[in-house]
Order: C-alpha cells, then structure tokens, then sequence
C-alpha cells in the first residue's frame, strides 16, 4: 500500500495523513486474513477454472461443477461477461440464475470468485447513452458487440457500473461460498487508446491539476517550438497521431500515458470502494492484468487487497528455447511476472488466468508440449503465487473463442490434455503439502543473491515512444537482465521505487530514463550503505518530465557512476561492433552508451571498434561500503550483460549457479523447483541427500523436479 502524489496533494494536514496510514494499515491487516483464509499456507496452492453458467444449457451445470470438483479443482469463476444476464433490461436485475450456479458450485465443495461485468455494458445501456463507448484514434466510435467497449472517463458508465456492481455486492457479499471479487476483465481495452469527449475533457481537467497553468504546461512541453504555444487548456486534445502529420509532442504523448492509467486505476479502485463498502471482510478483491500493458500501472490499483495477471505461453508470438521452444513457451513470461506481481498491493498475487491447451487467438495456435501446462502450474506455484485459475472449464462450441482448449474436450465431459495434467498436479500437490514446514527459512546462498530490478510504467512508456532506433526493446532489455539472473539462481524481485531498496544485496535500474535529484541521491545512499548498483545505457537521459537536463546528456548520474562524458551510438540492424572484457570479445548491436570514466573509475570493458575504439562500454566503482557498475552497451544475446553481472557477484563474494539457458530454479517454501523450458533432456544438479519428491535428475523437455534439502 502507498500513497501516490495525488493523494498527498488531496490530504494537506499531517493529521490526515497519519489516518489514513492508520486506515491502510489496519486495511492490509484485514487484507492478510482474508487472503489467509481463502488460501491457508499450509495448503500451499490452490486451483481453479473459469466457468460460464450463461453460455451452456442449466441442466449440465450440475454435471459440469461436479466433474471440476471431482478433477482437484478447488474454485470456480463466474460472470466477468454477465451484465446482460444480470440486468436484462434498466433496473431490471435477475440473479436467479447466479444464486443456482452459485448453490451448485457449493454443493460440489467449490468455492466462487465473482466477478464485477463491466468489460460487457449490455447493449440497452450502448444505445441508451452511446456516448459511454469508447472512440479510436480514427475517430470511429467502437460499437456495441465483443467486449471492452465502454470509456473509464464516461460518467454516465461510471453510473451504471456503480449500480451493477453495488447490487451483486449486496446479494453475494456475506455469501461463504463467495471467496473474493475481479473487478472487470484484463482491464485495458486491449489496449486501445480512448479519444471520447468523455477522455478528452477528463485529458485536459487531469493537466490544469498537474500543472496548475497553461504557462507551466507550454513551458515543460516546449510550447515555443512549431508554434505550439496553447492559450488555455480548452484548446487541448490528447496526442493522436492519426490527427497529425507528425509523431505528437513527446510530453504529451508521456502525460496522456499517465492520465489513460489514472483513469484505469480509479476505475478499478472505485469498483474496489464500492465492493467494499457491501461485502463482508471475509472476501478480497483483486483485478487480473496482463503484465506491462499500455495503459495500465498496477502499482496505482491499490484500493484492491492483490493483485493478479493472465498469461498465454504458447500463441506462436514467441519462440522459445530450442526447436520446440514455440511448444513450451519463454520462462520470462511467468518468471519475469511472478516476480513482479508479487511486489505490488498486498505482497502476493495469483495468476487468473493461465492456458489450459491450444488456443484460437494466436499468430499460429499449435499445441503445447505435453506437459508444458503442469510445468506453467508450477512455475507460478515456485514463484511464490497463491493460485492458478485456469481459462477454462469447457470449450466454446459457438461465438467467441471457438477453438479454444478447455480442460474438457469439446464433447464437455472427456478431459483434454491440459485437463488431465491438471489432475496430476492436485494429486501432487498433495505430495508437497505433506512434506512442507511451515517454518522453512530462504537458505542464505540465495539470499545472498537477491538482486531488485526497478522497473515503473512511466519511464518504460517514455522510452517506448523515443526508441532511437528499431533495435531497441524496452521490455526485451529489462527481462534480458532477469534471464541472467535466473540462470545465477538469484532470487528477484521486481519492483517500484516505492519499495525499500535497502532488501536487496544487488539492485539493477535497466535503461532508467527518468529521473531526479531524489532518486540519484537515493541509489547513492543505498550503494555506500553496501549495496551493490548496477545502472545500464540510457539511464538518467531525462527529468520526470521527459525533458533533457541542460547539463550534459545524463549528468546527475555522473558523480554517482564515476564518469565524466557520455554519448550514444547505434549501427545499421545488421552490423555488429565489438567489445573487450577479460580478454573475451563481445558483440553488440543495439545501443552503446561511450563512457568516459573518472580518475579511479575501473573500467571493466571496453569498445573494440568504430571511431571510438578503446573508449569505455562498462565502468564499476566502490561506493562506500558498496559499488556502482554502469553497463553502456546493450547486446542481442546477453553474453556481455552475463559477464558483468558474475563478475560484478564474484568481486562482492557472493557465489552463483550457472544454469543452462531455459533451465528455471527457484526455492519456495522449503523446495527448490525446477523447471526445464528447453527443447532438449536436461541433466538437473540434485544433492544426493536431497528427498525428491516430483521428478528426478534428469528432466525431458516441460518436465518439473522438486525436491527438500536438510537445512
Ligand atoms: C484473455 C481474456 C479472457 C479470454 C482469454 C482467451 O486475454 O481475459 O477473457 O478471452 O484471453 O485466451
């Protein structure tokens, strides 16, 4: 739980400040127990499917909950698309249907999470006030149909919704069956940016609150050049680039990010409100995200209790590790995630939605690799999640997402592949949960390793939009340093600036563009207080407002980094230039930041080639009781990056595995997991005195290992 600015800007007294610290706290106590609750530590993991009453005829509901329970499945999840079920007509509200559905998941022993329908206005409501529907870039108005439709801006949706929302809040709010709400649906209109008036007037009301005149915002958007120069914040509309011949001003494009998250987050956290105020302190209340998505922050959803995400591995979007890799799907995508949806409100997550089978919405949608469905279970289980809920129960025979995988099969009654891998896994877990103690302790050689990455939505959406060049990737350079790290065993976190950095032995800012003094200082003090920094290219380019310093490019982070100068280069998509490290070389190719260092600055790689051969790619310095290490050029394959960070661990004593690529190990209440993403048998390193409890040493292509070590 934290405040953001905006919220200290609403509470101008101390005294405000200190009770709503005091409400939050006594909050994420009631949020722990209810968390608690709904999914004991001592069970471990818990399973669940989706399950749509309205979309299968009544009399098979009964037969459907009853062979979910009967396969392990410990809950259900009903009516995120169910607004028109629920309100067929204005003020008309028929739950009948809900109650049954909700009366037979209780008789099968299923627990129930609700969900709030608001992805789904029905269509009553669109051509009532069709000025709640939201509007693309070209102007054309999204339609009534499909899904995610409706603007977070519109008042008059915001209306209804409370309505909605507040009637299934009272009619299933002290409901036992009932463990916790979703509010909507992967929030985020599959990322469609809202041009409504709705937006627009909100956009402009949002500015006059940031920058309190139109001075200010001409003066940090640099208004002067190209005339752009506004009068008054009426004349604004949000960047769009489809009403322009050029690409927007950057400081708009950045403010309209922010503002489109705010809208989202306040949409999400006045759901949140108004369930709150109706439903009984028992059940939690999540939303389920996908993971770093325009325009979504998760660290601003924070009236929810946790926060969950989705994930699909095997859409033929991603190749994977290996010949079969595209069966198997890239570890970053639950590793990357577990680590950092594990940090935002709450402190734990689950995952809402994971694949059950082949899907029907990929670039190519071919089969996972038998086992890759248990395997993904347990990735979220060795990330520390509470759950997976898999999407879903039974397979669309007609409308959207015909050929979509289920755990049953089309007939509805025989178990798919991922099905019967689901029922493994129950039978498993068993295995886990008779062999935990409940007071394992982290072993202290990966504690030694905990390394944070600082990853914020704001500057990933400025740096998306400024690439520089089409070799570089954001995201891609972020997850290329958690990919190392986990092939080091090291466990990570990845987190805001709003967390403590002082938790992590190591802590990595990749390509940290936006910045201030504040924070400089802050990565100052946690280096001399022995903590162990390593900032990449790019880093420290811009103030919060995307502006460049008048200093030279990058200078508040020069006295902290030990470097005097520094510019940036890039090569054509296909050359590659060279860099020196201990006698190795190193190829890169999509960004080099040239550094030159200070007197008694190391300098641990240098550039090979070009017109600044000899020149500085990686600088380290002692800080303190800790170090600074700068890493200036960014590379396709990792090697350089790899060599820095084993370096960098072996020179602060701390030791590190070498796990082959696609090799995932990580420790979690007492037992180490294994996972083998790669395309080939893997041979896994297991202490002879280990007990292993699922798998063995050597680990096919999806297969799992988990085992206890004395402690
Ligand atoms: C998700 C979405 C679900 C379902 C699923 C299909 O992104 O939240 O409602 O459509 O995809 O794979």
């Amino acid at each position: 739980m934290f405040f953001t600015i905006y919220d200290f800007m609403k509470h101008d007294t101390l005294a405000h400040i200190l009770s709503a610290a005091a409400f939050l706290f006594t909050l994420s106590a009631y949020s722990q127990n209810r968390i608690d609750n709904s999914f004991p530590p001592e069970e471990l993991f818990s399973l669940g499917s989706y399950y749509y009453p309205e979309q299968w005829d009544e009399s098979q509901w009964d037969r459907d909950l009853g062979n979910m329970a009967a396969m392990g499945i410990k809950f259900t999840h009903f009516a995120e698309f169910a607004w028109g079920m629920m309100e067929p007509k204005e003020g008309k509200f028929e739950f009948g249907w809900l109650d049954k559905a909700i009366s037979l998941a209780e008789k099968h022993g299923l627990k129930v999470i609700l969900c709030t329908p608001t992805p789904t206005p029905p269509v009553w409501l669109t051509k009532k006030c069709p000025e709640v529907l939201i509007v693309r870039d070209n102007g054309v108005q999204i339609q009534h149909s499909r899904r995610q439709h409706a603007s977070w801006s519109s008042d008059w949706y915001r209306t209804y919704a409370r309505r909605i929302v507040k009637k299934m809040a009272e009619r299933y709010g002290d409901n036992p069956t009932v463990i916790g709400w979703q509010i909507d649906n992967e929030p985020g209109h599959y990322g469609v940016m809202d041009y409504s008036e709705n937006a627009q007037e909100k956009f402009r009301r949002w500015l006059k609150e940031k920058y309190g005149s139109i001075d200010a915002l001409n003066r940090t958007w640099g208004c002067s050049f190209w005339s752009e120069t506004y009068q008054n914040f009426g004349q604004i509309r949000l960047p769009n680039a489809q009403e322009l011949p050029e690409k927007p001003n950057p400081h708009a494009v950045l403010d309209m990010k922010c503002f489109m998250a705010d809208e989202l987050a306040g949409f999400v956290n006045f759901q949140a409100d108004i369930l709150r105020n109706h439903i009984s302190d028992n059940q939690w209340i999540t939303t389920n995200l996908i993971p770093v998505f325009t325009p979504v922050d998760p660290a601003k959803m924070d009236h929810t209790d946790f926060l969950t995400y989705t994930r699909y591995l095997v859409t033929g979007h991603k190749n994977g590790i290996g010949e079969q890799g595209f069966r198997i799907g890239d570890p970053e995508y639950l590793g990357f995630s577990n680590d950092q949806f594990r940090n935002f409100t709450g402190d734990c997550f689950g995952v809402m939605e994971l694949q059950p089978g082949q899907v029907n919405w990929g670039t190519f949608n071919p089969q996972p690799m038998p086992g890759a469905v248990r395997m993904w279970v347990y990735n979220v289980f060795a990330g520390g999640g509470k759950f997976v809920c898999n999407y879903r129960f039974r397979q669309p025979l007609k409308g959207s997402e015909q050929y979509h995988y289920g755990m049953m099969l089309t007939d509805g009654v025989t178990l798919s592949p991922g099905g019967e891998e689901y029922v493994q896994v129950n039978k498993e877990l068993e295995i886990l949960r008779n062999a935990y103690s409940p007071d394992a302790t982290e072993p202290a050689d990966r504690a030694s390793r905990r390394t944070g990455i600082l990853f914020e939505m704001n500057n990933y959406w400025e740096i998306e939009n400024q690439k520089q060049t089409p070799e570089w990737k954001t995201l891609a350079h972020a997850q290329k340093y958690h990919r190392i790290l986990k092939s080091m065993a090291a466990p990570v976190d990845v987190v805001t600036e709003q967390s403590d950095f002082g938790r992590f032995p190591f802590l990595i800012a990749p390509s940290y563009q936006l910045l201030d003094s504040a924070l400089v200082g802050r990565w100052e003090e946690y280096a001399r207080n022995g903590g162990h920094l390593v900032l990449t290219c790019r880093t420290g380019q811009k103030d919060r407002n995307a502006s460049l310093w008048e200093e030279l490019l990058s200078a508040p982070i020069y006295g902290l980094t030990g470097i005097r100068n520094l510019f940036y280069d890039h090569l054509p998509p296909s050359a590659y230039g060279n860099v020196d490290m201990d006698r190795c070389k190193f190829k890169w190719n999509n960004w080099a930041d040239v550094l030159t260092p200070s007197d008694g600055t190391e300098v641990w790689a240098t550039y090979g080639d070009q017109f600044y051969a000899g020149k500085a790619a990686v600088t380290h310095r002692r800080l303190g009781k800790g170090s600074v290490t700068y890493i200036g050029a960014d590379t396709d394959d990792g090697k350089l990056e790899e060599a820095v960070l084993r370096k960098l661990y072996r020179e602060a004593g701390v030791s590190v595995e070498n796990l082959p690529e696609g090799i995932i190990k990580e420790w979690r209440d007492g037992f180490y997991v294994v996972m083998n993403y790669t395309s080939d048998t893997q041979n896994i390193d297991i202490p002879e005195n280990a007990e292993i409890l699922i798998g063995g040493r050597s680990l096919g292509p999806a297969g799992v290992a988990i085992w206890k070590e004395k402690q």
